[in-house]
């Protein structure tokens, strides 16, 4: 936990850009819940990050606890809020912090799609030599090793992949992208990326802050749609004010809807474990 003269002085040093940056927003730091209140926006970062060789799952058992009380107290304070969770294992996470909040399903997202899929375009982007502003990737299911980068909703500006990359490249940038979190653990040894997933965050609090209605891979509450129910996992939704308004059914292929059931059926175990603790 960090104590609060650590998270002033991070608030101050933020602060004291905003010249520089040109903004007039106001960062504070704080350890009471209470200076939280009347959010728009909640962002659940809280919890322990992977070390060298942890799956995200090896978090569970005590992150389980530390998002349920934060969503929970966080909600109490500002029971308008629209919540996005950030904390591994990101797809169980959001479920618990979305049963905490009391809050409606559309109302409570994981951030992680964006991520993934970012990852992706940059690997695409660095194996042709070209700019990432160009490329669109889309990555479906968990946020873990069995993620679904999707080559063929993958373009650059409206070329599919599989027609600019051969398979054997395709594969192995797929590979990387599962790989992407724990590639950077493994470099960092002492945490996990932040400034990635940072970006994605603030994308997803801009689309909703904004109104700005955004096509986007998220994690929402599934009732159905892929033949999933029941369940927080990375799909592709219209993200706008307010949260997930839409969410969209891509047609896939025998092998990717596999894929993405035996994504969820791992989801769905975490889900039963992190469950049980509660
Ligand atoms: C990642 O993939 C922290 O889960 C995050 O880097």
């Amino acid at each position: 936990m960090f104590c609060q003269g650590v998270l002033k002085g991070i608030a101050l040093d933020l602060m004291q850009s905003s010249g520089i940056e040109r903004h007039n927003r106001k960062i504070s730091g704080t350890v009471d819940y209470a200076d939280t209140y009347g959010s728009d926006i909640v962002v659940i970062t809280a919890g322990l990050p992977r070390k060298p060789g942890m799956s995200r799952d090896d978090l569970l058992r005590t992150n389980s606890a530390i998002v349920t009380q934060a969503a929970k107290q966080a909600i109490a304070h500002s029971p308008e809020a629209l919540l996005i969770v950030v904390t591994n294992p990101l797809d169980p996470m959001t479920y618990l912090a979305w049963q905490a909040s009391g809050l409606p399903p559309e109302r409570v997202m994981g951030m992680a799609g964006i991520l993934d899929s970012a990852r992706f375009q940059t690997f695409i982007a660095m194996e042709l030599g070209i700019s990432p502003a160009d490329v669109r990737a889309m990555v479906l299911g968990s946020h873990g090793d069995l993620m679904v980068p999707l080559p063929r909703y993958s373009t650059v500006n409206g070329i599919p992949i599989t027609k600019l990359l051969p398979s054997e490249a395709i594969e192995r940038l797929t590979e990387r992208t599962r790989n992407g979190g724990a590639e950077i653990v493994e470099l960092l040894k002492t945490g996990g990326a932040y400034y990635a997933p940072a970006s994605s965050t603030y994308l997803m609090v801009e689309s909703i802050l904004l109104n700005q209605p955004r096509l986007l891979p998220v994690a929402a509450y599934l009732q159905g749609q892929y033949g999933l129910h029941d369940l927080y996992i990375g799909v592709p939704v219209k993200l706008g004010c307010g949260g997930v308004e839409q969410i969209f059914e891509l047609e896939l292929t025998l092998a990717e809807h596999a894929e993405l059931q035996k994504s969820a059926n791992a989801v769905r175990e975490s889900l039963d474990r992190a469950l049980a603790l509660q």
